[in-house]
């Protein structure tokens, strides 16, 4: 199936008929993304998704999302184009790895980024996306202990930004940003000196970025380290011609139709994530035609889940 004016007739038509709200994550196709009623980040499209008035949530993006959509919104149904669309980071932990670690530390908080399942979530204090986990760490009692879990180089910068040392951090990654390294990113940034950097912090670069800075090999000021959504806020107000974009390689899309006079390049043209990229045009028909994959939480799972989720999208931006 190719996104012809046709399939993107039939997806539109079809979304109208079954009051589904569509929903995209910016590292989608550039043709879901276009299809879409809405495209964002993680911590946006969860808003979006607890106020949708539709009866459904169709959520082109990975498992968790979907997940958070119906943890957030019980009584709607809730659609993903590929129930296999899973995520990596993710799976670097588990409910049983949860509790064995909140057993260590009795007292601490548990601060889980979005990329969890529910279950992990259910365990968790407060969620947190990379828009606002400084804010949601810095929300914390300065007196209780921090278990960061389960992105490492996400963790590793907010312990960072916030000065915070009564912090644990899970030794997770996500395989696509992990790949995305700081040799690279340091060959790039030499290759074009006028260039700005956006770095999303899940990169395993990301602590080389503020190297670069602190080293003087890059002026400080070019150096961002930003969410999805905050890299397409940077993209309408740079005043660079030429961007180095250090994230998914489905970001570019939104980033060029917000800035068409910025030269956005990827830092790794690879960095392309395998279970984003399972939603195809095909399978965005299917789901409409077919109404599948539905995504379910156990009542009890989304009961626990819920209290953590409402608090990331109450705090920061
Ligand atoms: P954000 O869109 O919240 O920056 O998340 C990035 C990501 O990797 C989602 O899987
Ligand atoms: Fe998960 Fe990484 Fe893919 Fe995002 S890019 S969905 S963190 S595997």
């Amino acid at each position: 199936v190719e996104p012809t004016p046709e399939w993107f007739d039939e997806v539109r038509s079809l979304a109208t008929a079954r009051n589904a709200t569509l929903l995209a994550h910016n590292y989608q196709l550039p043709a879901i993304q276009d299809v879409a009623d809405h495209v964002g980040d993680s911590l946006a499209l969860s808003r979006i998704a607890s106020e949708a008035e539709t009866d459904e949530i169709i959520f082109c993006g990975v498992h968790f999302m979907a997940e958070t959509a119906k943890i957030l919104s019980p009584d709607k149904r809730v659609l993903i184009p590929d129930a296999r669309a899973g995520c990596s980071l993710a799976d670097s932990i588990t409910a049983d790895d949860l509790r064995a670690w909140k057993a260590e530390y009795p007292d601490a908080v548990v601060v889980s980024y979005v990329n969890t399942t529910a279950e992990v979530k259910g365990l968790t204090d407060i969620c947190c996306t990379s828009s606002n986990a400084v804010e949601v760490v810095a929300s914390i009692d300065p007196d209780r202990m921090v278990l960061f879990l389960p992105d490492q180089f996400l963790g590793a910068h907010v312990k960072r930004v916030t000065g915070r040392e009564n912090m644990q951090i899970w030794a997770g990654e996500c395989h696509v940003h992990a790949g995305i390294n700081g040799d690279e990113l340091t060959a790039r940034a030499q290759a074009h000196p006028d260039a700005e950097l956006f770095v999303h912090p899940e990169c395993g670069c990301a602590t080389s970025a503020l190297y670069l800075a602190g080293e003087g090999f890059v002026p400080e000021e070019k150096v961002k380290i930003l969410s999805t959504g905050g890299m397409l806020d940077a993209a309408r107000q740079t005043g660079a011609r030429e961007v180095l974009v250090a994230t998914e390689v489905g970001m570019l899309h939104q980033l060029r139709r917000a800035a068409p006079d910025v030269d956005f390049q990827a830092v790794n043209d690879r960095a392309s994530c395998p279970y984003m990229k399972m939603i195809t045009p095909a399978a965005l028909l299917r789901c409409l035609r077919e109404g599948r994959d539905e995504v379910l939480v156990a009542p009890d799972v989304a009961e626990r889940a819920r209290a953590s989720v409402e608090r990331m999208i109450a705090i920061g931006t």
